[in-house]
């Protein structure tokens, strides 16, 4: 019988396949790193092809690893980096460009202008979620209709398909019979009304991008289509499920109640905070956003993004050197003078929640000649649980500005759920629980966005209940209690804010 669940996880810099069995516990996984492209500074692309030929190898690899066939799946879940764009040709599938990046800012022009135009800005924000950005796929999809030769006129043909990852990915698995995508993805384009639920003719315009390149929206657990026989050993394996990854870890997660927060750690850093089915106008420039889409109901979220987390740590390692592997950076931090003050703003490709300076460059300040690769090692990773602090923060102002009862009042409010890359250091968690002054809880699978994938494929299946079902499968591992006095957490925040102001364009 039919009963594992089979999750694809194509991330910004590595893409990954995990086998779950049906107690949703992983048996088999396989990862391949994702080459990057940068053809000019700020620009951030990927080869379309690369990320195909690594989702069929460890889909594949999985399945065999786990001594699994396609046979035995109920469901591939698919999850994706979100707001990356691509553009394909629908008889032939192929791309006419490479993908897009979401980190790439080349449309940072295009935003400013937006920016300044007051009746745009209302409506992309109060239709999307959103604020205009280079980070969503709207410009994105436009330069590359500006950019590529004929494709502005192929596109009103009929003759392209645009997609996120996910759509890309399920147009090839499913043989190119289906083009579609699911609403937290949908949600991500800067083109759909995230309270119909449906793409936005008024932003079309605006953007000017031609209805007939979009995407059909469905559900996040929904039928999406059978692979191609050939692909994945002789079976037609059922695609049941989809999602951007940040709402997958949400899923992961198991921040079904209104009120339950996440952060997970990749490349860049991601928090989400339910809010039930009451999409929320943030105060504090944080965005708001579809969690899931099931049944046809919709759950939202507010999120706040920022954009260099792993990626600080990856910098560490590739740009200066200073460590040989990531995990190194915590034993470094710990070795660090505390007395001194030194902070560093990862502003490598601007800055997101809540300070959406797509402008401004990183900077370190504070440095003495007693500074070693020590004190930057924590400076780095510091940063990344003072840029959490922020996000937090402005959740809790939006609570506070009055959110729904049920948000403002679940007492889950105040822990903190953790997953990705980076949480396997326990010296960041910590500092991450003192700074914020409530719990940490690191989950026992760290996989949180692939688990949400499967999980998804797994309600559609039938074989899971849906969230609105008692239980869960999330499992502490550990929970990091606070131990810094308040007072120090403060004067460090106040550092940090200084030097974040510091860093802050005019122009923002
Ligand atoms: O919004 C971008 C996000 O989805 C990318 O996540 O894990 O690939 O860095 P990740």
């Amino acid at each position: 019988m039919a009963e594992l669940l089979l999750a694809l996880d194509q991330g910004t810099t590595s893409t990954r396949a995990i086998l779950f069995g049906p107690d949703l516990l992983p048996r088999a996984a396989a990862q391949r790193a994702l080459p990057q492209h940068y053809p000019a500074p700020a620009w951030v692309e990927h080869e379309p092809e690369d990320i195909w030929s690594a989702s069929l190898a460890v889909l594949r690899e999985a399945l065999a690893r786990g001594g699994a066939g396609g046979r035995e799946v109920a469901g591939l879940g698919i999850t994706n980096q979100r707001e990356t764009a691509l553009v394909w040709d629908r008889a032939t599938g192929r791309a006419i460009h490479r993908a897009i990046v979401w980190q790439d800012r080349r449309t940072a022009g295009a935003c400013a202008r937006l920016r300044g135009d007051a009746a745009a800005s209302a409506l992309v924000a109060e239709r999307t979620g959103l604020l205009p950005d280079p980070y969503f796929s709207a410009t994105k999809l436009a330069w590359i209709l500006d950019n590529v030769a004929g494709a502005r006129a192929a596109a009103e043909r009929g003759d392209l398909c645009f997609g996120t990852v996910d759509s890309f990915l399920l147009f090839r698995l499913t043989g190119g019979r289906v083009h579609a995508t699911d609403a937290t993805n949908a949600a991500r384009t800067m083109l759909f009304d995230i309270r119909r639920g449906a793409w936005d003719e008024d932003l079309l315009r605006l953007f000017r991008i031609p209805a007939a390149l979009l995407p059909e929206v469905r559900d996040c657990a929904a039928e999406f289509g059978t692979t191609e026989p050939g692909l994945l050993g002789g079976a037609a394996v059922p695609v049941r499920g989809m999602a951007g990854d940040q709402q997958a870890a949400t899923l992961g997660q198991a921040c079904f109640a209104p009120g339950m927060v996440k952060a997970t750690y990749g490349t860049g850093c991601f928090a989400l905070l339910n809010t039930g089915s009451v999409a929320v106008a943030s105060r504090h420039r944080l965005l708001t956003t579809i969690a899931w889409q099931l049944g046809g109901r919709r759950t939202y979220a507010l999120e706040g993004a920022i954009f260099a987390a792993g990626a600080t740590v990856q910098w560490l390692r590739d740009g200066l050197g200073l460590i040989a592997e990531a995990r190194e950076a915590g034993e470094l931090a710990a070795r660090a003078d505390p007395r001194q003050a030194v902070y560093l703003v990862p502003a490598f490709t601007g800055l997101g929640a809540p300070w959406w300076d797509a402008e401004a460059r990183g900077a370190l300040f504070g440095l003495t000649r007693g500074t070693t690769r020590a004190e930057i090692a924590r400076a780095a990773l510091e940063s990344v649980a003072y840029q959490t602090a922020d996000l937090l923060a402005a959740m809790e102002a939006d609570l506070a500005a009055g959110l729904p009862d049920a948000a403002a009042s679940a007492p889950e409010r105040r822990v903190l759920r953790v997953d990705g890359g980076m949480v396997a250091s326990d010296w960041t968690m910590q500092f991450l629980a003192d700074l914020l002054g409530a719990p940490v809880d690191r989950p026992t699978v760290l996989e949180t966005t692939a688990l949400g994938a499967a999980y998804l494929a797994g309600v559609q299946a039938g074989l899971r209940a849906g969230p609105e079902a008692a239980g869960t499968h999330w499992r502490r591992d550990r929970r990091f209690l606070p131990a810094m006095a308040r007072e120090e957490a403060e004067r460090r925040l106040a550092g940090w804010r200084d030097a974040v102001r510091r860093t802050l364009t005019a122009g923002r």
